[in-house]
Protein backbone atom coordinates (compact mmCIF):
# COMPACT_ATOMS: atom_id res chain seq x y z
CA UNK A 1 0.00 0.00 0.00
CA UNK A 2 3.11 2.57 -0.84
CA UNK A 3 2.31 5.25 -3.46
CA UNK A 4 5.24 4.24 -5.52
CA UNK A 5 6.35 0.60 -4.93
CA UNK A 6 9.52 1.05 -6.88
CA UNK A 7 12.12 0.43 -4.35
CA UNK A 8 10.74 -2.62 -2.99
CA UNK A 9 10.34 -4.13 -6.45
CA UNK A 10 13.61 -3.01 -7.41
CA UNK A 11 15.32 -4.04 -4.32
CA UNK A 12 13.18 -6.98 -2.80
CA UNK A 13 12.17 -5.27 0.15
CA UNK A 14 9.21 -5.26 1.75
CA UNK A 15 8.88 -1.90 4.21
CA UNK A 16 11.11 1.19 2.39
CA UNK A 17 12.89 1.79 4.70
CA UNK A 18 16.71 2.22 4.86
CA UNK A 19 19.00 2.14 7.63
CA UNK A 20 21.69 4.29 6.57
CA UNK A 21 25.16 3.48 6.79
CA UNK A 22 27.31 4.97 9.44
CA UNK A 23 30.56 4.58 9.09
CA UNK A 24 31.68 4.04 13.14
CA UNK A 25 28.24 4.34 14.18
CA UNK A 26 26.26 1.25 12.56
CA UNK A 27 27.00 -2.75 13.70
CA UNK A 28 26.26 -5.81 11.97
CA UNK A 29 23.89 -6.55 14.41
CA UNK A 30 21.72 -3.05 13.78
CA UNK A 31 21.66 -4.01 9.82
CA UNK A 32 20.17 -7.71 10.34
CA UNK A 33 17.88 -6.56 12.92
CA UNK A 34 16.64 -3.65 9.83
CA UNK A 35 16.69 -6.31 6.89
CA UNK A 36 15.15 -8.67 9.33
CA UNK A 37 12.10 -6.23 10.18
CA UNK A 38 11.92 -5.65 6.11
CA UNK A 39 13.71 -2.94 5.70
CA UNK A 40 17.65 -2.50 4.53
CA UNK A 41 20.11 -2.69 6.45
CA UNK A 42 23.38 -1.05 5.40
CA UNK A 43 26.81 -1.53 6.51
CA UNK A 44 29.51 1.89 6.40
CA UNK A 45 32.74 0.21 5.52
CA UNK A 46 34.96 3.67 5.18
CA UNK A 47 36.48 3.42 8.44
CA UNK A 48 36.35 -0.84 8.24
CA UNK A 49 39.53 -3.22 7.19
CA UNK A 50 38.85 -5.48 4.49
CA UNK A 51 38.57 -8.10 7.35
CA UNK A 52 36.26 -6.64 8.82
CA UNK A 53 34.06 -5.95 6.39
CA UNK A 54 34.07 -9.53 5.51
CA UNK A 55 33.28 -10.78 9.04
CA UNK A 56 30.86 -8.16 9.21
CA UNK A 57 28.76 -9.83 5.97
CA UNK A 58 28.67 -13.19 7.63
CA UNK A 59 27.44 -11.85 10.60
CA UNK A 60 24.70 -10.22 8.90
CA UNK A 61 24.01 -13.12 6.36
CA UNK A 62 24.24 -15.91 9.85
CA UNK A 63 21.63 -13.68 10.84
CA UNK A 64 19.05 -12.87 7.86
CA UNK A 65 18.84 -13.99 4.22
CA UNK A 66 17.23 -10.72 3.51
CA UNK A 67 19.22 -7.89 1.41
CA UNK A 68 21.28 -5.62 3.25
CA UNK A 69 23.86 -2.90 1.39
CA UNK A 70 27.72 -2.04 1.70
CA UNK A 71 28.56 1.35 2.11
CA UNK A 72 31.74 2.98 0.51
CA UNK A 73 33.60 6.38 0.39
CA UNK A 74 34.49 7.74 -2.77
CA UNK A 75 35.89 11.08 -1.90
CA UNK A 76 39.83 11.65 -3.99
CA UNK A 77 42.33 11.23 -1.58
CA UNK A 78 43.92 14.21 0.38
CA UNK A 79 46.51 15.89 -1.32
CA UNK A 80 49.97 16.12 0.34
CA UNK A 81 49.76 19.49 1.85
CA UNK A 82 52.35 19.93 4.96
CA UNK A 83 52.08 23.59 5.28
CA UNK A 84 47.89 23.58 5.96
CA UNK A 85 48.81 20.41 8.44
CA UNK A 86 51.25 22.63 10.50
CA UNK A 87 48.64 25.48 10.78
CA UNK A 88 45.66 23.47 11.66
CA UNK A 89 48.15 21.49 14.24
CA UNK A 90 48.93 25.57 15.57
CA UNK A 91 45.27 25.82 15.89
CA UNK A 92 44.98 22.76 18.14
CA UNK A 93 48.16 23.79 19.98
CA UNK A 94 46.69 25.12 23.10
CA UNK A 95 44.26 22.10 23.26
CA UNK A 96 47.56 19.42 23.35
CA UNK A 97 48.67 21.50 25.48
CA UNK A 98 46.13 21.83 27.65
CA UNK A 99 45.60 17.91 27.93
CA UNK A 100 49.66 17.58 28.14
CA UNK A 101 49.24 15.54 24.87
CA UNK A 102 51.70 15.65 21.67
CA UNK A 103 50.20 16.37 18.92
CA UNK A 104 50.55 13.69 16.40
CA UNK A 105 53.50 12.76 14.30
CA UNK A 106 51.94 12.20 11.24
CA UNK A 107 48.14 13.01 10.02
CA UNK A 108 47.25 8.97 8.61
CA UNK A 109 44.19 9.26 6.52
CA UNK A 110 41.52 7.96 8.60
CA UNK A 111 38.96 6.89 5.98
CA UNK A 112 39.66 4.97 2.74
CA UNK A 113 38.21 5.40 -0.73
CA UNK A 114 36.58 2.65 -2.66
CA UNK A 115 39.53 1.14 -4.74
CA UNK A 116 40.47 -1.68 -6.79
CA UNK A 117 40.99 -4.15 -3.57
CA UNK A 118 37.88 -3.28 -2.20
CA UNK A 119 35.80 -3.65 -5.30
CA UNK A 120 37.50 -7.29 -6.12
CA UNK A 121 36.55 -7.64 -2.15
CA UNK A 122 32.63 -6.82 -2.82
CA UNK A 123 32.78 -8.64 -5.99
CA UNK A 124 33.32 -11.53 -3.69
CA UNK A 125 30.91 -11.05 -1.40
CA UNK A 126 28.23 -9.74 -3.63
CA UNK A 127 26.36 -7.75 -0.93
CA UNK A 128 22.81 -7.30 -2.83
CA UNK A 129 22.97 -3.48 -2.60
CA UNK A 130 26.07 -1.56 -3.06
CA UNK A 131 25.87 2.60 -1.73
CA UNK A 132 28.20 5.39 -2.29
CA UNK A 133 28.80 9.10 -0.34
CA UNK A 134 30.78 11.79 -1.98
CA UNK A 135 30.01 10.20 -5.68
CA UNK A 136 30.84 6.95 -7.82
CA UNK A 137 33.96 4.89 -8.83
CA UNK A 138 35.14 4.58 -12.12
CA UNK A 139 32.93 3.02 -14.95
CA UNK A 140 35.43 -0.04 -15.45
CA UNK A 141 34.41 -0.57 -11.24
CA UNK A 142 30.95 0.35 -11.68
CA UNK A 143 30.48 -2.87 -14.08
CA UNK A 144 32.05 -5.47 -12.38
CA UNK A 145 29.66 -4.53 -9.08
CA UNK A 146 26.60 -4.37 -11.85
CA UNK A 147 28.01 -8.05 -12.95
CA UNK A 148 28.06 -9.23 -9.38
CA UNK A 149 24.44 -8.52 -9.09
CA UNK A 150 24.77 -5.92 -7.05
CA UNK A 151 22.12 -2.80 -7.39
CA UNK A 152 23.81 0.57 -7.13
CA UNK A 153 22.57 3.42 -5.13
CA UNK A 154 24.40 6.70 -4.32
CA UNK A 155 24.12 10.19 -2.56
CA UNK A 156 22.93 13.32 -4.33
CA UNK A 157 22.70 16.70 -2.27
CA UNK A 158 21.11 18.76 -5.51
CA UNK A 159 19.45 17.81 -8.85
CA UNK A 160 22.59 18.33 -10.62
CA UNK A 161 24.34 15.69 -8.67
CA UNK A 162 20.77 13.47 -9.02
CA UNK A 163 21.11 13.93 -12.93
CA UNK A 164 24.75 12.78 -13.14
CA UNK A 165 23.96 9.62 -11.03
CA UNK A 166 21.05 9.01 -13.24
CA UNK A 167 23.26 9.40 -16.15
CA UNK A 168 26.27 6.82 -15.21
CA UNK A 169 23.90 3.91 -14.65
CA UNK A 170 22.31 4.33 -10.66
CA UNK A 171 19.77 2.38 -9.60
CA UNK A 172 18.11 4.85 -7.63
CA UNK A 173 19.60 8.14 -5.50
CA UNK A 174 19.60 9.14 -2.27
CA UNK A 175 18.47 12.88 -1.62
CA UNK A 176 20.39 13.74 1.28
CA UNK A 177 18.79 17.26 2.65
CA UNK A 178 20.66 19.41 4.58
CA UNK A 179 19.04 18.41 8.01
CA UNK A 180 21.13 15.19 7.20
CA UNK A 181 23.60 13.93 10.38
CA UNK A 182 26.95 13.05 9.49
CA UNK A 183 28.60 14.28 6.01
CA UNK A 184 27.21 16.00 3.00
CA UNK A 185 27.42 13.68 -0.02
CA UNK A 186 28.18 16.67 -2.09
CA UNK A 187 30.43 15.89 -4.85
CA UNK A 188 29.94 18.00 -8.11
CA UNK A 189 30.10 21.79 -6.72
CA UNK A 190 32.44 22.62 -4.41
CA UNK A 191 30.73 23.14 -0.79
CA UNK A 192 33.21 25.74 0.17
CA UNK A 193 31.14 27.94 -1.91
CA UNK A 194 27.95 26.65 -0.10
CA UNK A 195 26.77 23.83 -2.58
CA UNK A 196 24.73 21.11 -1.61
CA UNK A 197 23.09 22.82 1.43
CA UNK A 198 19.10 22.10 0.36
CA UNK A 199 17.00 20.89 2.95
CA UNK A 200 15.16 17.35 2.83
CA UNK A 201 11.52 19.00 1.92
CA UNK A 202 13.06 20.94 -0.95
CA UNK A 203 15.66 18.78 -2.36
CA UNK A 204 13.28 15.86 -2.83
CA UNK A 205 10.71 16.90 -5.36
CA UNK A 206 13.44 18.63 -7.31
CA UNK A 207 14.95 15.50 -7.64
CA UNK A 208 12.17 13.71 -8.26
CA UNK A 209 11.48 16.26 -11.12
CA UNK A 210 15.28 15.33 -12.59
CA UNK A 211 15.15 12.03 -12.76
CA UNK A 212 13.45 8.87 -13.55
CA UNK A 213 14.95 6.57 -11.38
CA UNK A 214 13.66 5.76 -8.01
CA UNK A 215 14.07 8.51 -5.17
CA UNK A 216 14.95 7.46 -1.68
CA UNK A 217 14.83 10.47 0.88
CA UNK A 218 17.41 11.09 3.92
CA UNK A 219 17.68 14.11 6.06
CA UNK A 220 15.90 14.94 9.68
CA UNK A 221 12.95 11.69 8.98
CA UNK A 222 13.31 10.09 12.39
CA UNK A 223 9.55 8.84 12.78
CA UNK A 224 6.17 7.88 10.56
CA UNK A 225 5.29 11.82 9.86
CA UNK A 226 7.98 11.97 7.94
CA UNK A 227 8.15 9.16 5.89
CA UNK A 228 4.82 9.28 4.81
CA UNK A 229 5.72 13.25 4.27
CA UNK A 230 8.53 11.94 1.79
CA UNK A 231 5.93 9.56 0.10
CA UNK A 232 4.22 12.65 -1.11
CA UNK A 233 7.15 15.02 -1.95
CA UNK A 234 7.18 11.74 -4.23
CA UNK A 235 10.00 9.47 -3.09
CA UNK A 236 9.93 5.96 -3.30
CA UNK A 237 11.95 5.19 -0.45
CA UNK A 238 13.72 7.15 2.72
CA UNK A 239 17.21 6.81 4.40
CA UNK A 240 17.01 7.10 8.10
CA UNK A 241 20.47 7.73 10.27
CA UNK A 242 20.26 9.48 13.62
CA UNK A 243 16.92 7.91 14.66
CA UNK A 244 18.85 4.21 13.98
CA UNK A 245 21.35 5.79 16.86
CA UNK A 246 18.78 5.31 19.46
CA UNK A 247 18.97 1.55 18.82
CA UNK A 248 21.00 -0.92 21.60
CA UNK A 249 22.18 -1.83 18.25
CA UNK A 250 24.16 0.91 17.49
CA UNK A 251 28.07 1.21 17.82
CA UNK A 252 28.01 4.11 19.49
CA UNK A 253 29.80 5.68 23.02
CA UNK A 254 28.15 6.26 25.76
CA UNK A 255 28.82 9.84 25.94
CA UNK A 256 27.15 9.85 21.99
CA UNK A 257 24.39 8.09 23.38
CA UNK A 258 23.75 10.62 26.18
CA UNK A 259 24.05 13.35 24.15
CA UNK A 260 21.72 12.54 21.14
CA UNK A 261 19.28 11.69 24.48
CA UNK A 262 19.95 15.13 26.04
CA UNK A 263 19.87 17.15 22.60
CA UNK A 264 17.05 19.89 21.48
CA UNK A 265 15.29 20.82 17.98
CA UNK A 266 18.19 23.49 17.39
CA UNK A 267 21.60 21.45 18.73
CA UNK A 268 23.05 20.85 15.65
CA UNK A 269 25.47 22.70 13.47
CA UNK A 270 27.16 22.17 10.06
CA UNK A 271 30.73 21.70 10.92
CA UNK A 272 33.95 21.03 8.89
CA UNK A 273 36.77 20.73 12.07
CA UNK A 274 36.43 16.76 12.55
CA UNK A 275 37.28 15.98 9.34
CA UNK A 276 37.58 18.73 6.66
CA UNK A 277 34.41 18.20 5.07
CA UNK A 278 30.81 19.74 5.94
CA UNK A 279 28.90 17.37 8.64
CA UNK A 280 26.53 17.54 10.58
CA UNK A 281 27.16 17.03 14.35
CA UNK A 282 25.41 18.29 18.17
CA UNK A 283 27.21 21.30 18.94
CA UNK A 284 30.41 21.27 21.46
CA UNK A 285 33.61 22.60 22.36
CA UNK A 286 35.18 21.93 19.39
CA UNK A 287 32.61 23.50 16.54
CA UNK A 288 32.10 26.29 19.06
CA UNK A 289 35.94 27.21 19.12
CA UNK A 290 37.49 25.95 16.07
CA UNK A 291 34.33 26.23 13.95
CA UNK A 292 32.04 25.41 12.58
CA UNK A 293 33.36 25.89 9.51
CA UNK A 294 37.18 26.50 9.68
CA UNK A 295 38.69 27.43 5.85
CA UNK A 296 42.18 26.19 7.04
CA UNK A 297 41.45 23.24 8.18
CA UNK A 298 43.43 20.32 5.98
CA UNK A 299 41.29 18.26 3.10
CA UNK A 300 39.33 15.30 4.24
CA UNK A 301 40.00 13.20 6.41
CA UNK A 302 43.20 14.52 7.75
CA UNK A 303 41.34 16.87 10.70
CA UNK A 304 40.10 13.59 12.09
CA UNK A 305 43.62 12.22 12.98
CA UNK A 306 44.71 16.04 13.92
CA UNK A 307 41.96 15.76 17.10
CA UNK A 308 42.23 12.22 17.98
CA UNK A 309 44.51 12.82 21.16
CA UNK A 310 42.74 15.60 22.29
CA UNK A 311 39.32 12.72 21.67
CA UNK A 312 40.79 10.71 24.01
CA UNK A 313 42.37 12.68 26.44
CA UNK A 314 38.76 14.35 26.88
CA UNK A 315 36.76 11.33 26.65
CA UNK A 316 38.65 9.86 29.37
CA UNK A 317 37.60 12.33 31.45
CA UNK A 318 33.98 11.76 30.28
CA UNK A 319 34.04 14.63 28.43
CA UNK A 320 32.84 14.76 24.58
CA UNK A 321 34.23 18.21 23.88
CA UNK A 322 36.59 16.64 20.80
CA UNK A 323 34.31 14.20 19.94
CA UNK A 324 32.64 14.19 16.63
CA UNK A 325 28.76 13.97 17.95
CA UNK A 326 26.98 13.11 14.45
CA UNK A 327 23.56 13.82 14.43
CA UNK A 328 20.84 15.14 12.48
CA UNK A 329 18.65 17.99 13.03
CA UNK A 330 15.61 15.40 13.91
CA UNK A 331 17.61 13.43 16.82
CA UNK A 332 15.00 14.92 19.54
CA UNK A 333 12.31 12.83 18.30
CA UNK A 334 14.88 9.58 18.47
CA UNK A 335 13.36 6.47 20.30
CA UNK A 336 15.31 3.90 22.00
CA UNK A 337 13.86 0.79 20.53
CA UNK A 338 15.43 -2.35 19.16
CA UNK A 339 16.00 -1.63 15.54
CA UNK A 340 13.39 -4.48 14.74
CA UNK A 341 10.96 -2.96 16.41
CA UNK A 342 12.21 0.62 15.22
CA UNK A 343 12.06 -0.24 11.97
CA UNK A 344 8.10 -1.75 12.12
CA UNK A 345 7.08 1.22 13.67
CA UNK A 346 8.04 3.52 10.95
CA UNK A 347 6.57 1.99 8.92
CA UNK A 348 3.36 1.40 11.00
CA UNK A 349 3.33 5.04 11.42
CA UNK A 350 3.95 6.15 7.78
CA UNK A 351 0.87 3.66 7.06
CA UNK A 352 -1.53 4.82 9.19
CA UNK A 353 -0.49 8.55 8.35
CA UNK A 354 -0.60 8.13 4.36
CA UNK A 355 -4.00 6.94 5.30
CA UNK A 356 -5.48 9.63 7.56
CA UNK A 357 -3.43 12.15 4.88
CA UNK A 358 -5.73 9.91 2.39
CA UNK A 359 -8.95 10.04 4.52
CA UNK A 360 -8.29 13.63 5.12
CA UNK A 361 -8.95 13.39 9.06
C1 LIG B 1 26.64 8.83 12.62
C2 LIG B 1 26.44 8.97 11.14
C3 LIG B 1 27.37 8.43 10.27
C4 LIG B 1 27.14 8.48 8.88
N1 LIG B 1 28.02 7.85 8.05
C5 LIG B 1 27.70 7.69 6.74
C6 LIG B 1 28.45 6.82 5.91
O1 LIG B 1 29.40 6.17 6.34
N2 LIG B 1 28.07 6.72 4.61
C7 LIG B 1 26.99 7.40 4.09
O2 LIG B 1 26.68 7.24 2.91
N3 LIG B 1 26.26 8.23 4.88
C8 LIG B 1 26.58 8.38 6.18
N4 LIG B 1 25.80 9.19 6.98
C9 LIG B 1 24.70 9.96 6.38
C10 LIG B 1 23.46 9.10 6.16
O3 LIG B 1 23.63 8.31 4.99
C11 LIG B 1 22.17 9.92 5.95
O4 LIG B 1 22.33 10.82 4.88
C12 LIG B 1 21.72 10.67 7.18
O5 LIG B 1 21.90 9.91 8.34
C13 LIG B 1 20.25 11.04 7.06
O6 LIG B 1 19.88 12.01 7.98
P1 LIG B 1 19.37 11.68 9.49
O7 LIG B 1 20.62 11.34 10.24
O8 LIG B 1 18.75 12.96 9.92
O9 LIG B 1 18.42 10.52 9.40
C14 LIG B 1 26.01 9.16 8.36
C15 LIG B 1 25.09 9.74 9.26
C16 LIG B 1 25.28 9.64 10.62
C17 LIG B 1 24.25 10.23 11.55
Amino acid sequence: MWPDNRLLSLLELELPIIQAPMAGADSPELAAAVSAAGGLGSLGCAMRSPAEIEAAVHAIRAHTERPFSLNFFCHAPPRSDPERNRTWLGRLARYYDEFGVPAPASLPAARRPFDEALCALVVELQPPVVSFHFGLPSEAMLSRLRAAGCHVLCSATTPAEASWLQERGVDAVIAQGLEAGGHRGVFIDDWRAGSGQIGTMALVPQVVDAVEIPVIAAGGIADGRAVAACFALGAAGVQIGTAFLFCPEAAISPLHRTALEQAHADATVLTNVFTGRPARALANRMTRELGPIAPEAPEFPVPAAAAMPLRQAAEATGSADFTPLWSGQAAALGRALPAFELTRLLADEARAQLQRVARGG
